[in-house]
């Protein structure tokens, strides 16, 4: 079935809203008060004016053939979660950008590969920039993170070529030799940008992606954050902003991060209440514990590295402490 096409306007397109009286007033009040108003009012119609060039995409109701994209979370144009489609001759339409990858250990060796960032495409296709995550889905439910602050760092980008070629050229995985398309995520080089106790800055390069989420990252790691009575503690802090990054791919709270692992949040907090020794095992090396185990080890975690996790992990079966009253 072809999917019917539904105009995207740009948001820079959309009407502009009729200022009521009351409207009038309070901006008025606002410029009054806060100078600085005037300025961020100033850049945004800077970045509006840039972006009046860009193409208008028309995204798609139903997936027209196995190549489309999916695409969700808030998009312009569509109702907030609606799903729509993107072919990849649409992909291929918006500005392109072309490098030569050494570091990418999806690649036996230097690859040249072409695509479109990510930052290109939310600009494109995000309902406004308070959609300041993408996430990427993948056939087996892993999902790979970009937070503002990982594509400002790394600059990633969504592939549709490697060595010229389309999915159908493309080398198979290192690892386990499966088909690495329809889509997947890459970026010219990767230098950690923080280190956290024994974890750094992993890349992000999910292969096998079948949909992109224009999400707000505070929305999607509201599950996770570590509950308030606990949340000043350094150790729990530390927890939460590597789980974040690492578990959450495949472990989910709800309905957010990847449900590869098909084990909830809630039940690593179990095990990091009641068995913190199989706990700290099995994130070291699954394999020791389970032979078919498919998740990766972590054999760099140090005692410190694991004391954090297991510190977060427990602070969602703790229950809150009651406040003590002064004497
Ligand atoms: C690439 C996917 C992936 C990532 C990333 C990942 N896991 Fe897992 N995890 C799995 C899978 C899949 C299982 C189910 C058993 C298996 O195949 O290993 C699992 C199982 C577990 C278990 C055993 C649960 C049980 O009920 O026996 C624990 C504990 C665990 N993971 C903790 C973690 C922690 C903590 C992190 C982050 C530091 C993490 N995992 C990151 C995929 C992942």
């Amino acid at each position: 079935m072809h999917g019917s096409e539904v105009a995207l306007t740009c948001r820079m397109q959309r009407p502009r809203r009729r200022i009521s009286i009351h409207g009038l007033v309070l901006s008025s009040l606002l410029v009054f008060v806060r100078p600085s108003f005037c300025l961020a009012q100033r850049r945004s119609e800077a970045v509006r004016k840039s972006e009046v060039s860009s193409p208008v995409v028309a995204l798609l109701t139903a997936r027209s053939l196995p190549s489309d994209l999916e695409l969700g979370g808030e998009l312009a144009g569509a109702p907030p979660g609606e799903t729509r489609y993107i072919t990849r001759e649409q992909l291929l339409a918006l500005p392109q950008l072309s490098y030569r990858v050494t570091d990418d250990t999806n690649f036996a060796g230097p690859t040249e590969v072409s695509g479109v960032s990510l930052a290109e495409l939310a600009r494109h296709l995000a309902a406004s920039p308070k959609q300041d995550m993408t996430v990427a889905i993948c056939d087996d439910q892993y999902r790979a993170n970009f937070p503002r602050a990982y594509v400002v760092a790394h600059d990633p980008v969504l592939v549709l070529k490697v060595n010229g070629q389309p999915p159908s050229g493309w080398p198979k995985d290192t690892e386990f030799r499966s088909d690495m398309g329809p889509y997947m995520i890459s970026q010219p080089k990767f230098t950690p940008s923080f280190t956290i106790l024994g974890n750094a800055d992993q890349p992000q390069i999910p292969w096998g992606v079948v949909r992109l989420e224009f999400r707000d990252e505070k929305a999607v790691f509201a599950t996770i954050v570590p509950r308030p009575h606990r949340a000043r503690d350094q150790l729990v802090q530390a927890g939460y902003r590597i789980a974040r990054q690492n578990c959450f791919r495949c472990h989910n709270s709800g309905n957010e991060g990847g449900t590869k692992a098909q084990h909830p949040w809630l039940v690593l907090s179990a095990w990091a209440t009641a068995a913190p020794g199989y706990f700290a095992a099995y994130i070291h090396n699954p394999q020791s514990n389970n032979p078919q185990a498919k998740m990766p080890g972590n054999p760099d975690y140090d005692d410190r590295t694991i004391a954090a996790l297991e510190a977060y992990f427990r602070t969602f079966s703790t229950p809150c402490q009651p406040r003590r009253e002064k004497p």
